[in-house]
């Protein structure tokens, strides 16, 4: 499928202002219409100064619900996971509750964790928000070319291209269970990527669409805008 609906904007900051400005009103929308705000979180370095944006604005509350897109099968604590870098750019001095922000608990190993991470979302409607990044080679969360997108909620994923190799996935079909999924996309590094999946190659990033809305959020340097 090709690109979706996509922002670009002139810097990283632009956008990660206008972001996390436009996530706020996202979670108003969604506790207005159903009284929570279940939102996925991204890993990797990129939403890292969208979280610190978000704590800036003190967001979070007792209706909102974290749950991650992916993680690392590393130690807990270990400064290299998803979660950690979201609880210390955010969540740790946010007002949502510790029990309402759900790490992967990948420390069990790749297929314990994703079984229970899946029981864990059973009993849980559709996302509202889903945050991914996108890899150079396509990937988003840890759905990597050449390996499974699809199946259970939660994938076990050994081999990954991008250290550590052994990680925790939810599907692209999961993924795709939320109102709306926001791609964040910036730098040099990701306009091949861009251009193959707007091409319309199939890769891991092009299989998630969110329910109501796909938009990716990309600067002009991932845009090839000059
Ligand atoms: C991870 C992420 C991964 C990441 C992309 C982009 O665990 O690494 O889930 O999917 O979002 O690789 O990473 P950057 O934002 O660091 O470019």
């Amino acid at each position: 499928m090709p690109l979706p609906a996509s922002r670009v904007f002139d810097t990283p900051e632009i956008l990660v202002r206008t972001l996390a400005d436009t996530l706020l009103m996202q979670a108003s929308a969604s506790i207005a219409q159903h009284g929570r705000f279940h939102l996925v979180l991204a890993g990797g370095t990129t939403p890292r100064a969208l979280y610190e944006a978000l704590a800036n604005r003190d967001a979070g509350s007792d209706k909102w619900h974290i749950w991650y897109g992916d993680e690392r099968c590393l130690p807990s604590g270990h400064p290299e996971r998803n979660n950690v870098m979201a609880e210390t750019a955010w969540l740790a001095e946010s007002r949502i509750p510790p029990e309402q922000r759900r790490p992967i608990p990948a420390e069990l190993g790749a297929e314990a964790a994703a079984a229970e991470y899946a029981a864990r979302l059973a009993d849980v409607p559709a996302f509202d928000l889903v945050l991914l990044g996108l890899g150079e080679d396509g990937h988003t969360a840890s759905l990597f070319p050449g390996r499974a997108w699809t199946g259970a909620d939660a994938l076990a994923v050994h081999d990954a291209p991008k250290p550590p190799p052994d990680r925790v996935s939810l599907s692209a079909d999961r993924l795709s269970n939320s109102q709306a999924v926001w791609f964040v996309v910036t730098g040099t590094d990701k306009r091949e990527a861009l251009r193959r999946w707007g091409e319309g190659t199939p890769l891991p990033a092009a299989a998630v669409r969110g329910r109501l809305a796909t938009l990716v959020w990309m600067d002009r340097a991932a845009a090839n805008q000059g």
